[in-house]
């Protein structure tokens, strides 16, 4: 059954609603429910998620820093800008962006490195109420199209190149591949980073530097309803293409505002750094608009860790005495590689409290973080939650929450999860694993997917009838503590990053001398989780050499760097059920090396394969 709202939710949330500003106050707190995945908030109210973000701080900190920028070359000077200048930033891009034709309800795509641009763009959009959507700059130009066509962008902003480490990613180029011949684009807006020659087509590509000077210096903020759009961002799911997630204005700045205070237990004068790209949501959740929402300063880093040294993330962290620094735990283990000797060289004395986020931690990459960056000192705050959620939902809060490595530890207030066992009926017992869902809603939850609520529902509301499937697998203990063990569908989290096993089965099935394929997650030491592709070749291929190098080049052209499979396997046939369905568990379990619990598999169409894959499996080296 659903549950409704308890009355203590609704005080709850309307509580931490009141400490926003509002142009007009809520007439209900909240409607709908998860049988009709129709749940909205604030319903009734108007407001501007910048004026929250930036006017109502000029008063008190319009000289304090918002925002600090770390370029990639570290001989590059870091720069600043303050609530007044990033006010006065927003307000000229907004401008910017009304002069070039953009109205409420238009959709921009950013496609751009880590420069303050892409913040100030997205905050110039959220000012007008133009939605944005941020694509990653690490997926290919066929992604970028596929999103930029599925979302009807009519303006799309990026760089002329991006710096990443010792590599330029030649942005613009990439854009001109993806936008031939579509019609929505009316402007690409190019923001010089590396001076690199680009062509411009005329008429339709324009220079960031020459519009931005005519721009005037304020922009009023237009009044949002609370659940007017601000913006979609595109995840991996286990099933067809990326879906792009609708998040909504009122609901998000309530939860994501709130969860940032409450988690970091922020205080007046912390800097915050969050090393996530914009192009993910924890980019856009705590970059982005927890710290402004909160009147900090926030970091933006535009490189890599590893790049110039291993150290660069300590030597970050001391140059702009960071007291906050929120990472993935893909990020730790990179740089644990290195060994501790590189951050004892730092004492970091301005840290006081770091985070994890993106995927399970495991407990030595928990235990030198916490070691060898935190020198012990500093509480380490494990957060769950996913692109959909908008915000952390389950996690300790710094300081207060005992720690327990492993363990994101217990939900935030106003939220409520609940474990499923396998016959779809929620488990009452405090001790228990199962399919973790959410019970109840909460203000930042994503509405819908762009164009295609019937896919929202089917992917998140009909598991369980009445509750919100997360896709992920939990285990709670007595002291009601959450242990997330991973997802249960076929996504996988390489390096933190979504992607669904039937995006990349289907990339690698584009290559023409390919009859089927079947993709799984492979532990990585580094990436959590990597990916094994099994492989089927036509009659055809001789040399499984090339065809190996074939198929990862058709990956990344497809989808993009992050989705090169780890280990290619090319075998004669994949495990299948009597009526032709790939046996994907029974490929998981080779490949997590646990073939005693492979289970009985003479019921299968072709069980002499399992003994040959198995014999012929790969190792990574
Ligand atoms: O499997 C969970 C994992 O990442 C998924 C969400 O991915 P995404 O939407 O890209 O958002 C990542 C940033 C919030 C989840 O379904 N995940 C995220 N955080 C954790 C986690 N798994 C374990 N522990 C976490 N702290």
């Amino acid at each position: 059954m659903p549950t409704l709202l308890s009355n203590e939710q609704s005080d709850y949330w309307s509580q931490v609603a009141q400490s926003f500003v509002w142009r007009k106050k809520w007439e209900k707190l909240q409607t709908g429910d998860f049988h009709k995945a129709n749940v909205e908030w604030f319903v009734g109210g108007e407001l501007n998620i910048t004026e929250n973000c930036l006017d109502r701080h000029l008063e008190d900190r319009r000289q304090k820093k918002a925002l600090i920028f770390e370029p990639n070359n570290p001989n590059e000077l870091a720069s600043f800008l303050t609530y007044g200048e990033l006010h006065i930033s927003v307000c000229c891009f907004a401008n910017l962006l009304l002069n070039r034709g953009i109205k409420k309800g238009d959709v921009v795509c950013f496609y751009m490195g880590m420069t303050p641009e892409l913040m100030i763009g997205i905050l110039a959009c959220a000012r007008i109420g133009a939605i944005f959507s941020v694509v990653f700059g690490g997926f290919s130009p066929l992604s970028l199209r596929g999103r930029l066509e599925d979302s009807n962008a009519k303006m799309i902003i990026t760089h002329d190149g991006g710096f990443r480490g010792d590599k330029i990613v030649p942005l613009k180029q990439m854009v001109d591949e993806a936008i031939v011949d579509l019609e929505s684009i009316k402007t690409v807006l190019v923001v010089k980073r590396t001076l690199q020659e680009i062509s411009m087509k005329q008429g339709r590509d324009y220079y960031y530097d020459a519009l931005i000077k005519d721009a005037e210096l304020y922009c009023p903020a237009v009044t949002m309803k609370s659940e007017d759009p601000l913006f979609i961002l595109y995840t991996s799911g286990s099933t067809g293409k990326p879906k792009g997630l609708l998040h909504t204005t009122a609901g998000y700045m309530v939860h994501v505002g709130k969860s940032f205070k409450d988690v970091f237990q922020y205080k007046e004068n912390d800097i915050f750094w969050c090393t996530a790209d914009i192009g993910w949501i924890t980019g856009h959740s705590y970059m982005t608009f927890g710290p402004l929402l909160n009147g900090a300063t926030t970091v933006m880093f535009e490189g890599i860790p590893t790049y110039p040294t291993p150290a660069r993330f300590w030597e970050v962290v001391e140059k702009h005495q960071v007291t906050h620094l929120y990472t993935a735990p893909t990020a730790i283990r990179s740089l644990e590689k290195f060994g501790h000797e590189i951050p004892e060289k730092f004492k970091m004395k301005s840290l006081k409290v770091l985070g994890s986020v993106g995927e399970p931690i495991n407990d030595e990459a928990w235990l030198w973080y916490h070691k060898y960056v935190g020198k012990e000192r500093c509480p380490l705050v494990d957060t769950w939650w996913q692109t959909e959620t908008g915000g952390i939902l389950i996690s300790a809060l710094a300081g207060i929450t005992e720690l327990k490595p492993g363990y994101a530890s217990l939900p935030l207030e106003g939220i409520e999860p609940a474990l499923m066992n396998e016959q779809g009926v929620e488990i009452k017992d405090l001790v228990a694993s199962g399919n973790l869902c959410l019970k109840t809603p909460w203000p930042s939850l994503a509405r819908t997917i762009y164009g295609d609520h019937e896919r929202f529902i089917q992917t998140y509301f009909t598991t369980y009838p009445g509750y919100y499937f997360t896709g992920d697998g939990a285990r709670r203990e007595a002291n009601g503590f959450y242990r997330i063990t991973g997802r249960v569908d076929d996504v996988i989290n390489v390096s933190g990053h979504r992607l669904g096993t039937a995006e990349v089965e289907e990339a690698i099935n584009e290559h023409v001398d390919i009859v089927e394929s079947a993709v799984v997650g492979l532990p990585h030491p580094v990436k959590g989780q990597g990916i094994y592709a099994f492989v089927v070749p036509t009659n055809n291929v001789v040399d499984s050499e090339k065809l190996e190098k074939e198929i990862r080049d058709l990956v990344v052209k497809i989808i993009g760097p992050i989705a090169r499979p780890d280990l290619i396997q090319v075998v004669d046939g994949l495990p299948k059920t009597r009526s032709g369905k790939i046996m994907r568990r029974i490929l998981r379990k080779i490949v997590e090396n646990e073939i005693e619990n492979i289970g009985d598999t003479s019921t299968l169409l072709n069980p002499e394969i399992v003994e040959i894959i198995i014999k012929t499996k790969k190792s990574l080296s």
